[in-house]
């Protein structure tokens, strides 16, 4: 009687395991989770762990530190100022001293550490990346892609055109998934507050 009951129960018992198991992995899989949170498989992160740091890697390839992030004078020149991590030209830095007529009709200038620009569109000063109110904090992707592939400031028809050096025509080249990489990278990093100058107009067209 024993025997007969342990013959019976334990292979029911190991296909109700295994239907109760294969149910689980069916609801929890890593193929309708991310379906669910509408985030791509891992393998779409091209070998980086996540979004952020697949984004993260494009920013650095991409030179968005060189312009975007101010710098600290060293023995060695200027490097990366890291607790100011692509916040834009510092609103308190002093403007560069140079004859802007001249500079703006022969050829460009640039402050030493790249956030400001003077050439014939003007003055130029780097944009603040980081998601504070003064930089992308009310941005979304959409405005993000539409900004660098239409050269539009803030992302929103009817704004300004991106002036120069910023390379919007060869960054806004990059996929889809490759810009929202790069969105939510940005939007993951330290908000710095910094309201960056307004572009002057060349000097040729106030005077
Ligand atoms: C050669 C310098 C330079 C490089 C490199 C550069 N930028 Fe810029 N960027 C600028 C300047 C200057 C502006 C401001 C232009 C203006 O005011 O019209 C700007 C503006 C922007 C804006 C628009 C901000 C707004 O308020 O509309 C975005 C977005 C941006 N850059 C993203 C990037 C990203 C992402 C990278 C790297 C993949 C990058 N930039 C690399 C110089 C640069």
């Amino acid at each position: 009687m024993k025997n007969q009951f342990s013959q019976i129960v334990i292979p029911a018992l190991f296909i109700g395991l295994s239907i109760l198991t294969q149910c689980h992995e069916k609801s929890t899989g890593s193929e309708t989770m991310h379906a669910m949170a509408n985030i791509p498989p891992k393998e779409d992160f091209h070998g980086f762990e996540s979004q952020v740091a697949w984004g993260e890697h494009l920013v650095i390839i991409g030179g968005c530190h060189d312009c975007h992030t101010p710098k600290k004078m060293t023995a060695r020149g200027p490097v990366l100022d890291t607790a100011r991590f692509l916040s834009g030209h510092p609103s308190d830095m002093p403007r560069i001293e140079i004859d802007r007529k001249d500079v703006e009709s022969k050829g460009l200038a640039v402050a030493m550490d790249l956030t400001e620009w003077v050439g014939p569109w003007g003055v130029s000063f780097t944009a603040n990346l980081t998601p504070d109110p003064t930089g992308i904090a009310s941005w979304d992707e959409a405005q993000f892609i539409y900004c660098l592939r239409n050269g539009i400031t803030k992302g929103i028809p009817g704004s300004r055109q991106i002036l120069p050096p910023m390379p919007f025509e060869m960054i806004g080249q990059m996929t889809d998934s490759e810009l929202k990489a790069v969105f939510a990278y940005l939007k993951s990093i330290k908000p710095v507050s910094n309201l960056v100058p307004m572009p002057l107009p060349p000097t040729s067209a106030v005077n």
